[in-house]
């Protein structure tokens, strides 16, 4: 009878275990519970038959006694492991647990150390946490790798297409975040927006780059390219599943208020408010950062525009509350906590 279901890997195959142990009745007996707990398990009695088999195939788990023959060999097996597959956990069995050893344990980052004699439940449940907990932290590195590729390779990419706007989107980000902030948007949409913002000219990738970094003015075909970037966002980034919200601001980011925009013409609270904060911070940083066409602007030029636009390429109260900002407390407007909410 199994002590619990068989435990498989994603493929439907049964999970693998190397077990080592020098005790050929104790390694009987792991083998035989370890089995009917439905692994695949493959035994090993001494240090160099467990290097052998680490060095040609790849585990789930291994389980090993700390003393082979009479010495601490388990950390080796442990090391070996972990050298051929950094994510392998590592599991140690002994009957003499000291401190000596626990730290050495650690320094092989060896996943646990089971006291000896175990019973059959309590060492199968060590086996199976210790898989999962594994499994967790591989997807979780999958994540944090996918999360790098969003928020910094394709940035990156968007900056090597169009070098004039060095840092831009990260820039942008933080600025649409504060404004944000200070308008009570949730911390969902926040998070949104910042996604957002940091991807707000991925459409460029499909503007041609004699367009994209042609110097002085574009002819009316030419800005009808660059006027396609919003959509080309749009169907960039289709493939962000629920992610809807962050596709629909990127659509808008060059909307007006005036509805002289593109690409819908959408006026007023037609383009959504994260959009319209978008926009403000975009210009911003477009206006207070040096391009090669022109230096950055001082921030009471910048403030005049603002206040200038106000209710024509900007939301009325929104350009209000960066140009008071702005006049008040320079470009720390954008660092600080918030000291308004409309
Ligand atoms: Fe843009």
């Amino acid at each position: 009878m199994r002590l619990q279901e068989p435990s498989t890997s994603s493929n439907g195959c049964p999970q693998r275990i190397l077990l080592v142990d020098d005790e050929e009745d104790v390694l009987r007996g792991l083998r035989c519970t370890l089995d009917r707990a439905g692994y695949a398990v493959t035994c090993a009695n001494n240090l160099h038959g467990a290097l052998t088999v680490l060095e040609r195939e790849s585990f789930h788990l291994v389980l090993t006694d700390l003393y082979l023959g009479n010495r601490e060999l388990g950390y080796r097996v442990a090391d070996a492991a972990r050298s051929k597959k950094p994510l392998t956990p590592v599991v140690v069995l002994t009957g003499r647990p000291s401190f000596d050893g626990a730290q050495e344990a650690l320094r092989s980052h060896v996943a646990e150390i089971v006291v000896k004699p175990v019973e059959d439940r309590t060492l199968v449940a060590t086996c199976r946490r210790v898989i999962h907990e594994t499994e967790l932290s591989r997807r979780n590195q999958e994540l944090e790798t996918a999360n790098k590729v969003l928020t910094a390779v394709l940035p990156r990419t968007i900056e090597m297409k169009d070098p004039t706007t060095c840092g831009h989107s990260e820039r942008v980000v933080g600025y649409a975040d504060s404004l944000a902030m200070r308008c009570g948007v949730g911390a969902e949409d926040r998070a949104n927006l910042r996604l957002a913002a940091l991807l707000h000219d991925i459409g460029k990738i499909g503007i041609p780059d004699h367009i994209l970094t042609k110097p002085g003015g574009l002819t009316s075909d030419e800005m009808e390219v660059v006027r396609r970037h919003p959509a080309m966002g749009y169907e960039v980034l289709a493939s962000l599943d629920n992610h809807e919200d962050v596709r629909n601001w990127v659509y808008q980011h060059h909307e007006r208020w005036d509805g002289r925009g593109y690409p819908q013409g959408l006026a007023g609270a037609e383009v959504t408010l994260p959009s319209r904060i978008l926009v403000l911070a975009e210009v911003f940083d477009a206006l207070a950062e040096p391009r090669s066409y022109k230096p950055a602007w001082p921030i009471e030029k910048i403030v005049g525009l603002f206040r200038e636009q106000a209710g024509r390429q900007f939301d009325p109260d929104l350009a209000k509350l960066v140009a008071d900002g702005l006049e008040r407390r320079g470009r720390g407007f954008f660092g600080g906590q918030p000291d308004m909410l409309f």
